[in-house]
Parts: structure tokens; C-alpha cells; sequence
């Protein structure tokens, strides 16, 4: 697929590294689980491990040099982890910790660009013409090619978009078949129950009319449906996982795979981004592409994961 209106051809199912192992011949060996499903896109960001999993990745180049051009890399800049001192998470989009932050990851990845650089969490101090600017240096300087955000709002997309010169190509959110409150949202509209409001402002529209690609992180539910059911126990959950297990039985795949292609299945072209660890688990996840979900198959599963029917 294409991401966004970028002209990367990328795999719709990319391999998130915030869990990579710190261990270097751990970390190669998921990597490369994800290279031999044809997994061409890595996602990361500056903060993952503390910078540690973009560090551990470098070693891909020093093993095979050649499959940096192959490959394609994004990260993400914008927050700003506490510390000892006292202070807290900060959100800085601003043109200084911008430039600081490709910087440092270009340094620990090893590598002279980034495929995507994308903004992390939205930041109440956004000064959109900062981030034009740095935007700007960081194309020029051929050290980001691409840009896009993250866990953002329509009309945060907005007005970025009324400053920055570049395209955004992805927002990154999460969504998965127990977070899905952004169709959810959309079938909610106007109706007072469960006592959610909605706030994601047409965001999965939004996106589809400007060509924004949709990057669904959490694809997984880190397993609380299809493996690791949580401590408490959820109705809701169990329920998931019950339906999801009787799906993938009919379908001879594995449960992982059933998450994946019900993300696949919907018409924004989302890209998947997986944060396993396991090859087994890669590999079906990639697979999913081959699966066909059927409209029906859709609804059970979103129904579901809401935890009620539909209106
Ligand atoms: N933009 C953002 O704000 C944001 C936030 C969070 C993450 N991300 C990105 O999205 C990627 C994916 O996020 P994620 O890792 O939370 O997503 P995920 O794919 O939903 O969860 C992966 C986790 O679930 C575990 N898991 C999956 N199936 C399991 C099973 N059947 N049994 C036991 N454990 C299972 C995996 O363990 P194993 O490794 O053992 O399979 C792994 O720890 C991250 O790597 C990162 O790149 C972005």
C-alpha cells in the first residue's frame, strides 16, 4: 500500500519496535521474523527503551548495509520523559526540540535519514510556524523525507496542516476490535449512552478525504484477547476473545490474525502496526492480509468489542 499520499510503498502490516529486546541477537531475531514475512516498515520513537531500541536496531545496517534502502524507517519526536529532578512528561513540539530530537535518533539508528518523522502526542504549546520551519530544515537537509502525527484530533491535523508545507501522511492512533472508540465514535453520534461522548471529531473521515494514512498502534490488545486475558475479569473482554477464538477456529488461522484483518477489512487502508515480539505471532499477523472478512464477520466482532449491539 501506499502511505498517505507519500510515495513510499509500504507493507500494511509494519513491525512496531517499542518492545524490541535490549538484547542485540534477541532484537535481530524479531526483526528478521518480520523481513521474511515481507515486513518492510519499522516504527519507532526516540523514547522507546530510553533510546535504547533504535540503538539496538543500528545493528541491522552492520549486518547487511544494504537493506537500509530497502527498508523503510520512521520515528517519532515530541515528548519529553520526567526525570529525577521532579519535572514532569512534557509535550514540546517546538522548533529546537524538534531538530534536537531527529538528531539524536538519526544518531542512534545509525542511519543519515528518516522514511517518516512523526509529531507523538499532541502539545497545548504547538506553535504551528515552529514546526513549519523545523519541517522545512529537515526535508532540505534530506534528513526526513516524510511527516505525520500521532494520536491527533482533526482539528489539531488542521491546523498543522494550515502552516506546515509538507503533507501529513499518517496519523498514528490506536485502535484494535477493544479500542475502537474512533468508529465507535461514528456510530454513536448524538446518543446519550454509556455515557461516552464523542470526542474524536470525524477523525477517521478526516483522514480518508485527505489521504492520511490511518496507522493503527495496539492492534493486539497486547494479548488480553487472545492469550493474556487480563488479572480482572472483563465480560467485555472474554466475550472478544470467545468470539475471536471461534473465528479464527472457522477460518484454520491463528487468533492474532483475526485482529489484524478485521483493521485490514475496514475501507481507510490502515496500516497495522504490530508490537509483538514473537515470530509466530509476526507471522500471522502478516498473513492476515490473505484473509477475507466478510461484512457480517465485521459487525461480530466489532459488536463485541463495544461490549453491546449497535443502535
Ligand atoms: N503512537 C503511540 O502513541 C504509540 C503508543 C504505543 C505503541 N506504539 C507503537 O505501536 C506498536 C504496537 O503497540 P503494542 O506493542 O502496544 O501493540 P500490540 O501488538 O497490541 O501488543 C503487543 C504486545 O502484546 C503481547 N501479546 C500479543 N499477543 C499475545 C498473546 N496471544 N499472548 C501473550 N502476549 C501477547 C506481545 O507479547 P509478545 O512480544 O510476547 O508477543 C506484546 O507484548 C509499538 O511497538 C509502537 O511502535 C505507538
Amino acid at each position: 500500500m501506499k502511505l498517505g499520499s507519500s510515495s513510499l510503498e509500504v507493507s500494511p502490516v509494519a513491525l512496531g519496535c517499542m518492545r524490541l529486546s535490549g538484547d542485540t541477537e534477541e532484537a535481530m531475531a524479531t526483526v528478521q521474523a518480520a523481513l521474511d514475512q515481507g515486513i518492510n516498515f519499522f516504527d519507532h520513537a526516540d523514547i522507546y527503551g530510553g533510546g535504547e531500541r533504535e540503538a539496538v536496531f543500528s545493528a541491522l545496517w552492520e549486518r547487511a548495509p544494504s537493506i537500509r534502502e530497502k527498508i523503510f524507517v520512521q520515528s517519532k519526536c515530541g515528548i519529553r520523559p520526567g526525570d529525577d529532578s521532579g519535572l514532569p512528561t512534557r509535550y514540546d513540539f517546538s522548533y529546537n526540540h524538534i531538530l534536537r530530537a531527529v538528531e539524536g535518533s538519526l544518531q542512534r539508528l545509525k542511519t543519515d535519514y528518516l522514511d517518516v518523522l512523526l509529531l507523538h502526542r499532541p502539545d497545548p504549546l504547538v506553535e504551528p510556524e515552529e514546526v513549519a520551519q523545523a519541517f522545512d530544515e529537515l526535508q532540505q537537509a534530506g534528513k526526513v523525507r516524510w511527516f505525520g502525527v500521532s494520536n491527533q484530533t482533526t482539528a489539531q491535523m488542521q491546523l498543522l496542516q494550515a502552516y506546515v508545507e509538507q503533507p501529513l501522511v499518517t496519523n498514528q492512533v490506536e485502535i484494535s476490535v477493544v479500542h475502537n472508540q474512533l468508529f465507535n465514535d461514528g456510530v454513536q453520534f448524538n446518543r446519550d449512552e454509556m455515557g461516552v461522548i464523542s470526542r474524536s471529531e470525524g477523525t477517521v473521515e478526516f483522514c480518508r478525504m485527505q489521504n492520511i494514512t490511518l496507522q493503527a498502534w495496539g492492534p493486539l490488545a497486547a494479548g488480553r484477547v487472545t492469550g493474556r486475558l487480563p488479572d480482572n475479569p472483563d465480560p467485555r473482554l472474554e466475550a472478544t476473545a470467545k468470539v475471536v477464538a471461534e473465528m479464527a477456529e472457522e477460518k484454520g488461522v491463528r487468533k492474532e490474525a483475526i485482529l489484524v484483518a478485521w483493521l485490514l477489512r475496514h475501507p481507510a487502508q490502515i496500516q497495522v502496526i504490530i508490537g509483538t515480539t514473537n515470530a509466530d505471532r509476526i507471522a500471522a499477523s502478516a498473513n492476515a492480509t490473505q484473509i477475507e472478512m466478510t461484512r457480517d464477520e465485521w459487525y461480530r466482532l466489532f459488536a463485541a468489542g463495544r461490549g453491546s449491539g449497535l443502535p
